[in-house]
């Protein structure tokens, strides 16, 4: 019986040998290119911190952004003010180092920033979320100290707006197409060229722009040849803001075109290097896709709860309609993708953050499905909100039709959900 016990040891102590190998042959064949690109485990606690963070931002959108979010969708007309009261409360520097006046928070809480604005105000919500990721975020990655010490105080106080502007009317989603062109002229670049739909393009006042060099060598070699990032201010001579789009949804975020007429930029403010902008055109859509995917998280959110109170007071055939088994069905399935989609949310803002902190790989992947999931369940879920109200769902005097309208916008926008299915399959497949 003793050597029985002692062979069963040795046994099992081959075993774990084995599993060990097997383990370390696993880690070595999917362990960085593969899926997750992380490897790690995200820890689900919820921080007292980021606890306290997204009731205060809840609080804020519930009693200063709520109360003229219809009347700014009807009117077309931005949150300059409501943005100016977030930013008292430090909100615009969230992404901005103490060093340049901003209160960096981490990843996850600048997600459920945007989630919890855009629960009750998507047109906000998408406002701060290019603010802070597109412009602010890209100029803290790429920008140099002098640029730094200029931009990014103002950014942070709020004193300035920030905007991003890649596309064109004949490049969106072929973003490396653009025809904007830069050429050198002295101490400065002159640009020319019309940009389109800029977020928060009538009311920013400074942009992260990308043109051409027309004399990078490049230059109409390769297909992003000459892309180059250029900081440009409202004021510059030859910047304009051209036409306000007229949308179906978040009509009051404003969406413009940019005419750039021998738009003079000072070589101080190309951003990055000559010709690498594209390399940061792509990375700060990286970043933002996860902003994008925490506003559509906050209206699925919103459209929910909208959802759920209205099934709990009103009543069909003598009882509230969430007690019929249809209703009851929409409204956990309602829940259970907002839910699912969180999760893909944090998770990417949660890899971002190791990518910049612990050197991981790159968040491409995980930006690009949270945005895919989190769009689509914005969709679904507003969708089945404004069914769950019936006719009412169908009038302004309920949010979830103006969620319905918001919705559609984060399957298009910062790449639409066909992008984001090529960009998921590259980054499996290469
Ligand atoms: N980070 C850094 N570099 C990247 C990158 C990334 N995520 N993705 C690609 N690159 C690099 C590649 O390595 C490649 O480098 P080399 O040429 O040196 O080898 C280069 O960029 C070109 O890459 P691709 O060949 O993959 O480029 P492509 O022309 O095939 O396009 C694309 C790729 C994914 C389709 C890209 O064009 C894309 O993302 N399109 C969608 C654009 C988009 O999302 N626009 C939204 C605009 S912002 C917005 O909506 C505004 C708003 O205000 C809310």
């Amino acid at each position: 019986e003793k050597r029985g016990r002692g062979a069963g040891r040795r046994e099992g102590r081959r075993l774990r040998g084995r599993v060990a190998r097997g383990a370390a042959r696993v880690q070595r064949r999917d362990g960085r290119g593969g899926y997750p690109a992380d490897g790690g485990l995200m820890d689900f606690a919820q921080s007292e911190e980021r606890r306290m963070i997204s009731d205060m931002v809840r609080g804020f959108a519930e009693s200063v952004a709520a109360p003229t979010a219809a009347e700014r969708d009807r009117e077309q007309r931005p949150p300059v003010a409501e943005f100016k009261d977030f930013a008292a409360l430090g909100f615009a520097g969230m992404t901005i180092p103490e060093a340049y006046g901003g209160q960096k928070l981490d990843d996850i809480s600048e997600a459920i920033v945007v989630e919890e604005l855009s629960r009750v105000d998507p047109s906000l919500g998408v406002m701060v979320a290019v603010h802070v990721g597109l412009c602010s975020m890209t100029i803290v990655l790429y920008g140099n100290d002098a640029q730094k010490e200029k931009y990014l105080p103002r950014l942070a106080s709020g004193e300035t707006l920030g905007a991003y502007s890649l596309s064109e009317a004949g490049s969106g989603t072929d973003a490396a197409a653009m025809s904007a062109r830069a050429t050198d002229d002295g101490d400065c670049y002159m640009l020319n060229g019309e940009k389109m739909w800029v977020t928060n393009g009538s009311c920013a006042d400074v942009f992260v722009l990308f043109a051409k060099v027309v004399g990078h060598p490049d230059y109409g070699k390769k297909k992003h040849g000459g892309v180059t990032a250029f900081i440009i201010e409202k004021d510059f001579d030859g910047f304009a803001v051209g036409k306000k789009e007229n949308k179906l949804g978040i009509r009051s975020s404003d969406t413009t075109t940019l005419l750039l007429d021998n738009c003079r930029v000072p070589k101080e403010n190309v951003l990055g290097e000559v010709g690498k902008g594209f390399y940061i055109a792509m990375n700060a859509l990286d970043n933002s896709r996860i902003g994008i995917a925490a506003q559509a998280l906050g209206i699925a959110q919103g459209a929910y709860e909208a959802a759920l109170k209205y099934a709990l007071e009103r009543e069909t055939f003598g009882k509230p309609i969430a007690q019929h088994q249809t209703i009851g069905n929409y409204l956990a399935d309602m829940a259970t993708r907002t839910e699912a989609a969180r999760l893909l949310v944090y998770r990417a803002a949660w890899a971002k953050q190791q990518h910049y902190e612990q050197g991981a790989p790159r968040h491409t992947l995980e930006a690009s499905m949270a945005k895919l999931t989190a769009g689509d369940t914005a969709m679904w879920v507003a969708d089945h909100a404004v069914q769950v109200l019936g006719g009412y769902g169908y009038t302004t005097d309920f949010p979830v039709e103006r969620f319905f309208r918001d919705a559609k916008i984060t399957q298009i926008y910062e790449g639409t959900q066909e992008i984001q299915r090529v960009v998921i399959a590259r980054a499996l497949t290469r």
